[in-house]
């Protein structure tokens, strides 16, 4: 059985970041990362068309950790609260101990080493507190940047394409010794 109990939400900290729970003030950001394009381009999902559809998202998002069927994190650089990116576990299996995770930053956040840092901190909780022996991650095969991240953690290409969508592929983690924190 995993360990699964989300309030109060667990905030967690790196060296440069928060990571805290979202709030209705994040709608702008929720929303840009919703509706940019390029951030969107590789990402199986409906653009946001206005700043109601970020609403809807963050108390969507914020009732499912009251159920405790997902974690989603805003993204912060410690000395300011503005979200930057975000980064969430779903799709967890108490059966098969196993979840899934998904990320994303604001395009002027990129290639600072922010989602590495969220990342490994996201990981080893998932490890570490909700006792998952799995992680998987489902991205298109051209998302370049995404498999460069997964790879960096040991993620390992499934090589099983998903039935229904050919363009996804899937990676996964299996726990280890030696987790990260
Ligand atoms: C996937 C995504 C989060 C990866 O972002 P990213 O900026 O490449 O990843 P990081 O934040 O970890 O930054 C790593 C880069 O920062 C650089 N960097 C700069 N300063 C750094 C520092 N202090 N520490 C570590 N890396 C640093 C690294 O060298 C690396 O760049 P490189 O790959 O050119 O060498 C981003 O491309 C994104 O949001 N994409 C759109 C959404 C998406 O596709 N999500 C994935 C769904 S599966």
């Amino acid at each position: 059985m995993l360990s699964r109990s989300f309030t109060p939400f667990p905030i967690l900290t790196t060296e440069r970041l928060t990571l805290r729970q979202l709030v209705s003030s994040d709608e702008q950001e929720i929303f840009t990362l919703r509706s940019d394009h390029e951030i969107n381009k590789y990402l199986d999902r409906q653009l946001s068309n206005t700043i109601d559809d970020a609403r809807s998202f963050i108390n969507k998002v914020n009732e499912n950790i009251n159920k405790n069927d997902s974690l989603y994190w805003a993204i912060t650089l410690s000395d300011k609260n503005t979200l930057v990116g975000a980064i969430c576990l779903f799709g967890f299996s108490d059966e098969n101990h196993k979840c899934e995770i998904g990320y994303e930053l604001l395009t002027n956040f990129q290639k600072q080493g922010i989602m590495q840092e969220a990342a490994g901190r996201v990981i080893g909780y998932a490890f570490n507190t909700i006792k998952v022996k799995k992680i998987e991650a489902f991205l298109h095969r051209d998302n370049q940047r995404s498999i460069k991240l997964l790879e960096q953690f040991s993620f390992r290409n499934s090589d099983e394409p998903d039935k229904t969508n050919p363009d996804l592929i899937c990676y996964h983690l299996i726990h280890s010794r030696g987790d990260l924190k």
